[in-house]
């Protein structure tokens, strides 16, 4: 039996009278990459962003049904939002530095959040998110100089790295790389796969060859309701629905 690290249950989601999305069960294996596809506006980033309560900072939404954490409800006010989202790191689609030094983009959350209190602690864990991020050998000169003068591509790897130190049980990642030249994405995609080691990893992607690298599972989402999941050579090779199929052969999206 494979553990279920986070599973959506019966999941309606509003943004005021809009139903963004239809009664959603889906489950997301420990240590697994799952991908989210489907044409835009179906409701994946609204489904990524149920997963670390990120929804909740926009006015007038309402959700409906259960997501759950390990075996918690994640809307449960024993669960703290805060440290829910330390447990369930989030990627965007831009990189988004803090506009701080390289070093202060790693240290700064881990030091408000009490994870660290010494000084060599925390060149420790810099230097261990950096390198988890791929990113250590080449930035490791240049700590103090401003993240913002980073590529794109490491700013992302940056991003990725600031995830990482918060020590994360889930990162979900929505379109990480598509502002990103073909070789930062191949990187992006090598640090997906790494990462799974660790953790469990959610990610939107509209690239379907990226999807079937990635990913060992795949849903396909359509106006708001998931069609399909499965594994991701079954969804790419022999889906069951003909508008699964429609989609990933390229015939509408
Ligand atoms: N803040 C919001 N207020 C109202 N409606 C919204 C809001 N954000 C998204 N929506 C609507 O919810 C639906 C799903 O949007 P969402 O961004 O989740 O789609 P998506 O699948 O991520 O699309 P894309 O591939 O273009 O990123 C769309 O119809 C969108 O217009
Ligand atoms: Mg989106």
């Amino acid at each position: 039996m494979k553990n279920i690290k986070m599973k959506s249950e019966n999941l309606n989601f509003y943004y005021g009278d809009f139903k963004a999305l239809k009664d959603i069960n889906l489950t997301f294996p420990e240590r697994k990459v799952t991908a989210l596809i489907g044409p835009s506006g179906c409701g994946k980033s609204t489904y990524l962003r149920c997963f670390n309560r990120m929804n909740d900072l926009i006015k007038g939404i309402r959700v409906e049904g259960g997501i759950f954490l390990d075996d918690q409800e994640i809307h449960d006010s024993k669960l703290d939002v805060v440290e829910l989202r330390r447990r369930v790191g989030m990627v965007f689609q831009k990189p988004n530095p803090f506009p701080k030094t390289i070093y202060e983009n790693i240290a700064y959350a881990p030091r408000i959040h009490g994870l660290v209190s010494k000084g060599s602690e925390m060149d420790d864990l810099v230097e261990g998110s950096l390198r988890k991020a791929g990113l250590w050998e080449e930035v490791k000169d240049r700590l103090r100089s401003q993240a913002t003068e980073l590529s794109g591509g490491q700013q992302q790897r940056l991003c990725i790295a600031r995830a990482l130190a918060m020590e994360p049980e889930v990162l979900l990642m929505d379109e990480p790389a598509s502002a990103l030249d073909p070789i930062a994405t191949q990187k992006i995609e090598e640090l997906i796969y790494e990462l799974k080691e660790r953790l469990t990893v959610i990610i939107v992607t509209h690239n379907m060859q990226q999807a079937a690298r990635v990913s060992d599972y795949t849903a396909f989402f359509y106006m708001g309701e998931l069609i399909e999941v499965g594994d991701t050579s079954t969804i790419f090779t022999n889906p069951t629905v003909k508008k699964t199929e429609d989609y990933i052969t390229g015939r509408f999206g």
